[in-house]
């Protein structure tokens, strides 16, 4: 907006110049006539005496009282800083500035009669009066602020002068803008995070919130005139004062709209547990395979191995099989390889030959008769070539594994690069990452994607970059992702520790893919992030576009469900990850579902009794259930938590009766086509979905694997034809849950392979102690 402007022209110099100076003058007020310095900087000029303070300060930059101030002391220090107005008041005050504000009128030359503290023989000012210079002596003078109310960028409304809480904030979030506070700086910054409410407290400070944070602060208006501080940067306005907020409300269109629908599904208790798991998966046995650290902080009975046998669970003692792994999985990443076996690989841990462990499990057994193959590791025939706490594991599109980053140890130093898995005879794979190198220790557990593009999406701390899939080489690097309103330092990778995901890919693919990343911490005080970001990194102008989530969430933990829509669950509304870093923990589910418009995608679901903090895990069941464990938090009143729940998702709580269907063909090659069976109890073929939810193995709010597509399919009768997704770009080759939908409810899956085993990954490891599926 173009403020209104007064100009003052040319003024009149009347001050008095005299001939001769003194240099016998004392300090003081009495009315004397002083001289105007002659040797000033160029441009600067003398421009006159003008009355201050009577609708506030009329030059803003206050600088530190100088008991020997004269005014070539107060022009060079305003100079310096490049303002072009400099005002000295009181002998001993200097003011800076580029203009005159709050109205601010010419006073007598006479009344500007106090001498400089360090030359009683040039004018200081006097009290409320200032004898002021600039570059030029066409001076703005800008009038008496008001409250602007009008022309904001957005849909804001003014709404008062705000009483300010005691001994707390009736607006939760401040930032601090020295020179650019305005309602435009201030109201624009809580927009961009979606706030509803906003206000400038005491000319500099800018506060963000909702309407809901005031009214639970129960504060109320106070006179108009107690809001009497410029806006810093925008002095035609006003921007409060001490404990007074210039308020505004979103009066537009709400930023989002949480859904609250009456079906919310529910928690329910599923089985006790024998151990914290640090990792969870769903193998292609339809069983939980769960890894846990060497010991807790209470128990030390553990072996760190576990499958739970999901049709046992009523049956405590024959539902968990106890398995066995040689070194500490604290903490490594998991991924499900494309083998013929789905064999669950295991990297990292903590400490020594842990840090690099190479772990392998086939899994096998079937509902309710135990599998024999236990995790397979020898350190010595088999090891990364770094020492791995917290990577992460992908497959990539050619069928190998991305091992990437991590720690040399537990909070050591960085271990910033990447190796693939297998390792080739005599050859290294390892890529060094500068980018991993200077963001840690923000950028563990970093979250990877394979791009339709072939290239590899990550993000790491606050960053995000595509790579090159052959050499590693950083093809772009995006924008940063936003944080929170006030502090652009947090993040969503441990320990700050979000969760992200890859939007569901719908048959024919052609459309770019979107990666969501919800929830995450900042660093020291450990304030929760309350809003999910999602990028489109290789559509046209890739930028982040920013959601809120109704509450704050560190460690959330986000389950791709077979309707394409994403749990988001577990956590805390404050901390960070690591024992004994969070509390307050947040007991609600949402649904967030990209089928809705932007800002309109999250609903509120049911709560559950259990805090889940660090360690805990939240997985998608073969019935479409989910199942949630943890947590280890080693925060006191919070227990080791063992108790494992299942979450029953709405499209399982509104009564209707699931469907099911018959499928033969279960290896798939790209672009190939599978018939099934289905029976639909509610529905008919023409409002079936069919997806396939790639498997995942779960730690530390990274769902390792996770991807959902909607491949085509076509029917005729109750006979459906899949067509399989058409490469490994769109879909690297792996293990995925097949669901269908009658309507909204899904069946149960069947495990199906997508792209076979490119890489011959099953044919790895070649040592006579391991056993290997093949490919
Ligand atoms: C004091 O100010 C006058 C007027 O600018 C100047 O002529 C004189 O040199 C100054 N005295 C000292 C000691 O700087
Ligand atoms: C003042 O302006 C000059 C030239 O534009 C610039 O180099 C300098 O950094 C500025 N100084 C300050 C304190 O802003
Ligand atoms: C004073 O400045 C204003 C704005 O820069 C300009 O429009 C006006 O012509 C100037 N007046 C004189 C007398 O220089
Ligand atoms: C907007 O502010 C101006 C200046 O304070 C005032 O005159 C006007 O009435 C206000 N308008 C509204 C709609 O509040
Ligand atoms: C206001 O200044 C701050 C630095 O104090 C800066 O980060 C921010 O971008 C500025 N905002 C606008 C709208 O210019
Ligand atoms: C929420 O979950 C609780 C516990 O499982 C259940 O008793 C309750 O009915 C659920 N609420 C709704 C609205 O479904
Ligand atoms: C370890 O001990 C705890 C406490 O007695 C028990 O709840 C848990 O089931 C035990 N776990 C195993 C694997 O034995
Ligand atoms: C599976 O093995 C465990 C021991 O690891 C045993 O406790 C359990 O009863 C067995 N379950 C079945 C179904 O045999
Ligand atoms: C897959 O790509 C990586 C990176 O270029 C390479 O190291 C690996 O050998 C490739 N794997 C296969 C099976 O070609």
């Amino acid at each position: 907006m173009a403020r209104p402007r007064v100009f003052v022209g040319v003024l009149a110099l009347s001050a008095i110049r005299l001939t001769s100076a003194s240099t016998n003058h004392i300090f003081s007020a009495h009315n004397r006539r002083q001289s105007i310095p002659t040797d000033l900087p160029k441009p600067w000029t003398y421009v006159g005496c003008f009355v201050d303070n009577a609708h506030g300060r009329i030059v803003t930059n206050q600088q530190p009282d100088n008991a020997q101030l004269t005014i070539e002391s107060c022009v060079q220090t305003c100079s310096a800083q490049n303002f072009t107005v400099a005002a000295a008041e009181f002998g001993v005050q200097c003011f800076c500035g580029v203009e005159l504000i709050a109205g601010a009128a010419t006073a007598p030359a006479s009344d500007c009669n106090m001498g400089c503290g360090g030359n009683t023989t040039e004018a200081c000012g006097a009290g409320n009066r200032m004898s002021v210079y600039s570059t030029s002596k066409n001076l703005t003078i800008l009038p008496v602020p008001v409250p602007q109310n009008s022309s904001i960028p957005g849909s804001w409304t003014y709404q008062g002068c705000l009483m300010e809480a005691v001994g707390s904030r009736a607006i939760p979030w401040q930032n601090i803008y020295p020179t650019n506070n305005s309602a435009t700086t201030c109201l624009g910054q809580c927009a961009a995070f979606g706030y509803t409410a906003g206000g400038m407290e005491y000319g500099e400070e800018c506060y963000c919130g909702d309407v809901s944070d005031v009214k639970a602060a129960g504060v109320g208006f106070a006179p108009a005139s107690d809001c009497n501080l410029p806006c810093p940067g925008d002095p035609i306005h006003l921007c409060g004062a001490g404990n007074r907020i210039q308020y505004y409300t979103w009066t537009g269109t709400p930023p989002y709209v949480w859904h609250t629908p009456t079906n919310i599904g529910h928690y329910d208790f599923l089985v006790p547990g024998v151990v914290v798991p640090l990792i969870a998966t769903v193998g292609i046995n339809g069983k939980v395979t769960f890894l846990e650290k060497s010991g807790t902080s209470e128990f030390d009975n553990s072996t760190g191995a576990y499958e739970l046998d999901l049709s046992l669970v009523n049956q405590f003692n024959k539902a968990w099989r106890t398995m066995h792994v040689k070194s500490d999985v604290f903490c490594s990443g998991s991924v499900v390889l494309p083998d013929k076996g789905g064999r669950i690989l295991n990297v990292g841990g903590w400490s020594l030959d842990s840090t690099q462990g190479v772990r392998l499990y086939t899994p096998d057994g079937s509902a309710g008769v135990n599998g024999t193959n236990d995790w397979q590791e020898n350190f010595k025939e088999l090891a990364l070539q770094r020492q791995r706490w917290y990577p992460a594991a992908a497959v990539l599109a050619n069928g190998s594994v991305l091992v990437i980053g991590g720690e040399t140890g537990s909070n050591a130093a960085p271990q910033p690069n990447l190796e693939i898995l297998p390792k080739p005879p005599g050859g290294g794979t390892v890529v060094e990452l500068d980018w991993l190198a200077r963001t840690d220790p923000y950028n563990l557990y970093p979250f990877v994607f394979v791009l339709p593009s072939g290239r590899i999406f990550v993000i790491y701390y606050n960053e995000a970059r595509i790579l090159d899939p052959k050499t590693f080489d950083t093809v772009v690097q995006l924008p940063n992702l936003p944080a929170s309103v006030n502090n652009f330092l947090g993040g969503r990778t441990y320990p700050l520790e979000g969760a992200a995901v890859i939007l569901p890919q719908h048959a024919p693919y052609t459309a770019p893919i979107t990666i969501l990343t919800c929830g995450g911490s900042a660093p020291g005080a450990g304030i929760a992030l309350d809003n999910c970001v999602s990028i489109t990194p290789e559509g046209p102008n890739p930028k982040w576009t920013l959601e809120r989530m109704p509450s704050q969430r560190v460690m959330p933990c986000m389950v791709p469900l077979p309707d394409g829509t994403f749990m988001i669950m577990n956590g805390a509304h404050q901390g960070l990850a690591g024992f004994g870093l969070a509390s307050n923990p947040n007991l609600g589910a949402l649904l967030y579902d990209p089928s809705q418009p932007v800002t309109q995608r999250i609903s509120i679901l049911n709560t559950t009794i259990v805090a889940r903090l660090y360690h805990s895990e939240a997985i998608l069941l073969p019935d479409a259930r989910v199942l949630v464990s943890g947590s280890d938090p080693q925060t006191p009143n919070f227990p080791e938590e063992m108790r494992i729940e299942a979450y029953y998702p709405p499209y399982l709580t509104q009564g209707f009766t699931q469907p099911s269907f018959t499928i033969t063909t279960t290896d798939w090659a790209y672009g190939s086509s599978h018939p099934i069976v289905v029976h639909l109890p509610k529905g008919s073929t023409s409002t079936m979905k069919v997806s396939l939810i790639a498997a995942v193995s779960s730690t530390h709010g990274n769902a390792m694997g996770a991807r959902t597509i909607f491949p085509a399919f076509s029917c005729s009768g109750t006979t459906c034809t899949i067509t399989a997704p058409p490469n490994a770009f769109v879909s690297p080759p792996g293990w995925h849950q097949l669901f269908i939908l009658d309507g909204p409810t899904p069946s149960h899956s069947t495990w199906v392979r997508i792209g076979g085993d490119p890489g011959k990954i099953g044919n790895w490891p070649n040592f006579p102690d391991f056993v290997v599926p093949g490919v």
